[in-house]
């Protein structure tokens, strides 16, 4: 496809991946990391340098200089994820931050993604059988009314639509509100201040959005302990007699309310562009049973990457792939690429929905994600039924106007016109 608009970073213009064109470490400049996609299904190019190497760990430049290890070879980064000298903790001096704005936010502590075991450990144990494959499947009925019910809207207003605020957001806001007995009448306050806390535009935006967001969850936690009737229930009531520390709740209900929001709203709007952009697999995808539907969108969450860019913190040195990773370095893990590691998967920049390989959309290791039941159970109920119900579902705009999201945070597309 074409190209959209240009990428935030500088980078430079590089090699085709998969040329034999080597990288000369003395004249070749750095690649930076992250950079912005140009199309929104493929890595950015900028990192052609790094996969052209054919290596999977490199050295990389983060905005401010700091040089980190990006890996982007599956073997690697699960050997690594599952490594515990490497630190998830944020609040080390030394650990990796993405942009200029995120600084305040990230040297917070963070609950659970951002805490080492045993203190991981004891918090994941907590939360688990609120996201259980058993727990999931029975939201199954209530995620189909909830997509059902946002198409209909959407037919009786007609086209066009965006199909981000019309659907990709609604249904996992409204299903994560549910979930954790959060009022989804509050969805206007919460999506706006989840989106300046990723996208700020500057420091203080990003940091009065986190803390507008502490304040609104430690006042629904008081109205929920004064027992205030007419407030939903959920998870979010459990973990209130289960987690003494107010902070602690405050903090992980932060977690898994913009988690479960802004992740499968990114993948359910970025996976109908990216159907609609490959019209002989949307054929594919229309006409599958349940299992080819799973299947589909094991490969769309593979292909699209939308966590792109874990990062860890060393503790020791760790000898990996022929190099020495030292203790109080950093380490990305680059998962549009790692998903596209071409030691691994047969033509990896091709989509095929019938693809069998497993992926790393979701992690791996201690941190590897929590929502994931939660997050299939939305796609794989989604996107068929909006295929389903607007079959002749195109896009509104020429492809190459549509704007990817900044590199810095989870990928997708902040608006998507569509027509039917
Ligand atoms: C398609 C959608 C999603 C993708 C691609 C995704 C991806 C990820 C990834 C890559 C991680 C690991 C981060 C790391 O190791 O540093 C993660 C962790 C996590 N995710 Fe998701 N996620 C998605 C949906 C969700 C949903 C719906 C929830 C629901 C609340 C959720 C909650 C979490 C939590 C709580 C963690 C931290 C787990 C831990 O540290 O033990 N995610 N996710």
């Amino acid at each position: 496809m074409t190209q959209s608009p240009a990428p935030a970073s500088s980078a430079p213009a590089s090699p085709t991946p998969g040329s034999s064109t080597p990288v000369s470490p003395t004249t070749a400049p750095p690649v930076v990391f992250p950079q912005s996609r140009t199309c929104p299904y493929d890595p950015p190019p900028g990192y052609d340098p790094v996969r052209v190497t054919g290596q999977p760990l490199n050295r990389v430049e983060l905005f401010d200089g700091t040089e980190v290890w990006m890996v982007s070879g599956l073997a690697e980064a699960r050997a690594l994820l599952a490594d515990q000298r490497l630190s998830s903790d944020r609040e080390r001096p030394d650990f990796p931050v993405f942009a200029e704005r995120l600084v305040g936010i990230e040297r917070r502590r963070v609950e659970l993604l951002g805490v080492d075991d045993p203190e991981h450990n004891a918090q994941r144990r907590k939360l688990i059988p609120g996201f259980t494959l058993k727990r999931t499947a029975a939201l199954r009925p209530a995620i189909q009314a909830t997509v059902d019910r946002l198409l209909d809207d959407m037919v009786a207003q007609g086209s066009p639509a965006d199909l981000v605020a019309s659907f990709a957001l609604p249904v996992p806001s409204i299903v994560i509100c549910a979930l954790l007995g959060v009022p989804y009448a509050d969805h206007d306050f919460f999506e706006g201040a989840s989106r300046r806390l990723l996208r700020g535009p500057g420091k203080e935006d990003v940091e009065a959005a986190r803390d507008a967001l502490d304040a609104y969850l430690n006042d629904l936690v008081d109205r929920k302990q004064a027992a205030e009737p007419g407030l939903p229930e959920g998870l979010l009531d459990d973990m209130t007699g289960v987690f003494d520390d107010r902070d602690e709740l405050v903090n992980l209900a932060l977690i898994l309310l913009l988690a479960g929001h802004e992740t499968t709203a990114n993948m359910i709007a970025l996976g109908t562009y990216t159907l609609l952009e490959h019209p002989e697999q949307l054929a594919r995808f229309k006409a599958a049973d349940p299992a080819g539907v799973s299947l589909a969108c094991e490969e769309l969450l593979r292909f699209l990457s939308i966590a792109d860019g874990m990062t860890r913190l060393a503790t020791e040195d760790i000898d990996i792939a022929g190099e020495t990773i030292r203790a109080g370095e950093a380490v990305v893990l680059a998962t549009s690429l790692i998903n596209r590691d071409p030691a691994v998967y047969a033509a990896p920049d091709t989509l095929d929905l019938t693809r069998p390989d497993r992926h790393l959309a979701f992690g791996f290791g201690i941190h590897q994600c929590l929502g994931q039941n939660l997050a299939r159970a939305e796609l794989e109920i989604a996107l068929p039924a909006l295929f389903r119900r607007l079959p002749g579902l195109r896009l509104g705009a020429p492809a190459d106007r549509i704007p990817c999201k900044p590199g810095d945070q989870i990928q997708g597309l902040a608006e998507l016109p569509v027509e039917w």
